[in-house]
């Protein structure tokens, strides 16, 4: 470990006692001594006292301007005074009903007028409705194979956990990749079925929907790859799948769990301007509860009504839920907070490339609406194997440098990115440029030490 990040360490530990201690306290009850493994990280993780807003504090008093907001489930900022009262409302009323109630249709309408469905199913998680999804699709193809993109991460059921992050030894080549069960316990049945291919490289999906003609159920991606920071589809590569996709008769499913609502108000479909047959939202669509949702075609939803696919759930449209994504849709993601969120997006954007510019950091940000990165990677990142290629330790550097000062500029983790709310200001903008102003120069002097290091060797 190079100076600088020790030093960085140093200061982390110093400032967060408490978190060390409450994570040796849970150890002893839970694997790694958290709920889900995304929140484990060396030292230990922040553990966290409360939240309001865009402000976070940790059990230590250390408040954070929080632009990771619960790995972007929270574009409406922590507990939005819109959805809190919503969601009291409801609590007076009662929390679960596991019966039909108005609520649903009208948030099925909500989601309808967005996004390009004609009808929807909801769930509580992206797992759970990419899991319902691709059953879905299956069902009313009658095929059993699927494709998805190596380092595209859905969610953690059997047909998902396949080549989320493979190692380089295990991966394959790059114009055949592997097939990488992501965990043990998945079934061979299961991870075989999952084809993959290798994101911006249409000959690598055309390849595999030759090599298994009539076999392809449906081709899942985000539309905007965001668990490998931020990665863009090149000008071509959506039209170029949706085409793939009609002429082998496979549904086209957007994985919208992040884009969905943080892209715009329409999600991908209306940012890139082209339509899949499902999607999957989850995420900031909720306001902070855990709401999710599938839509597609009347058609393809028909086959859940006449019991050929089924599905069902007791925590479905439960009304608190309802009531904050009723809320969320209708008076916290309006269009005047997508254009105030857009533009505070942009100055970030911009004024990080600027410091990078002036610090000679070999590193680019990019951003797309809410989303945003400072990526630490000498040419733009069009796939996983790209992104893996990063210095983790310059990346450690950074985030916990940027955390030290008081702003959370991701959830931890290089294959995350930021999330601009409702709730930011443009003076948060400011802070979290002039805090980067401050991280950069040393940022930059490691990675010219490191490279020379390296080069020397
Ligand atoms: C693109 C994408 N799909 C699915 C999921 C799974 O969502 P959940 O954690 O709600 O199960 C995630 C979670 O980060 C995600 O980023």
């Amino acid at each position: 470990m190079y100076a600088q990040l020790k030093k960085e360490l140093e200061t982390y530990e110093r400032r967060t006692p408490r978190s060390r201690a409450a994570l040796e306290h849970s150890k002893p009850w839970m694997p790694l001594g958290v709920s889900s493994n995304f929140r484990s990280y060396e030292p230990y993780p922040l553990f966290i006292e409360s939240a309001q807003g865009t402000r976070v504090r940790d059990l230590d008093g250390n408040e954070y301007i929080d632009f990771n907001l619960c790995f972007g489930a929270l574009m409406a900022g922590h507990a939005n005074p819109i959805i809190v009262r919503a969601v009291e409302e409801q609590l007076k009323k009662g929390t679960m009903y596991g019966m039909p109630h108005v609520m649903e249709q009208q948030l099925a309408e909500e989601i309808c007028a967005r996004y390009p469905v004609e009808n929807v199913r909801f769930g509580n998680s992206g797992t759970e409705v990419t899991m319902h999804a691709i059953r879905l699709a299956r069902g009313f193809t009658g095929r059993e194979k699927i494709i998805k993109f190596e380092g595209c991460y859905h969610g953690v059921h059997d047909a998902a956990m396949v080549s989320v992050k493979p190692k380089a030894d295990k991966w394959g080549s790059a114009t055949e990749p592997n097939q990488v069960p992501a965990s043990a316990g998945i079934p061979k049945g299961a991870w075989e079925a999952t084809l993959v291919a290798i994101f911006n490289d249409l000959p690598s999906v055309e390849r595999l929907f030759k090599k298994y003609p009539g076999d392809v159920a449906a081709l899942i991606l985000e539309p905007v790859p965001m668990n490998i920071g931020v990665c863009m589809p090149q000008p071509g590569f959506l039209e170029g799948l949706r085409e793939l996709c009609t002429r082998h008769g496979a549904l086209l499913i957007y994985d919208e769990v992040k884009t969905g609502a943080k892209l715009g108000r329409g999600g991908a479909s209306e940012y890139f301007g082209v339509k899949p047959d499902m999607v999957c939202l989850a995420k900031s669509i909720g306001g902070g509860f855990s709401l999710a949702a599938f839509g597609t075609s009347r058609k393809i939803m028909d086959i859940i009504g006449e019991g050929k696919v089924f599905h069902a759930g007791t925590y479905n449209t439960n009304p608190l839920v309802m009531a904050a994504g009723l809320a969320t849709l209708r008076h916290v993601l309006t269009p005047e907070n997508y254009a105030r969120i857009d533009k505070m997006s942009k100055r970030l954007v911009e004024g990080c490339n600027q410091i990078i510019k002036q610090t000679g950091l070999t590193a680019y940000a990019i951003g797309a609406c809410a989303n945003g990165a400072v990526m630490l990677y000498p040419g733009e990142v069009k796939n996983y194997r790209d992104w893996a290629g990063i210095d983790v330790d310059l990346w450690r550097h950074y985030w916990f440098a940027m955390v030290n000062r008081g702003v959370m500029p991701t959830p931890h983790y290089w294959d995350e990115q930021w999330t601009v709310s409702v709730a930011h200001s443009d003076a948060d903008i400011e802070r979290h440029l002039e805090v980067f102003a401050e991280v950069a120069p040393a940022l930059a002097v490691a990675q010219q030490e490191r490279s020379g290091a390296m080069a020397a060797r």
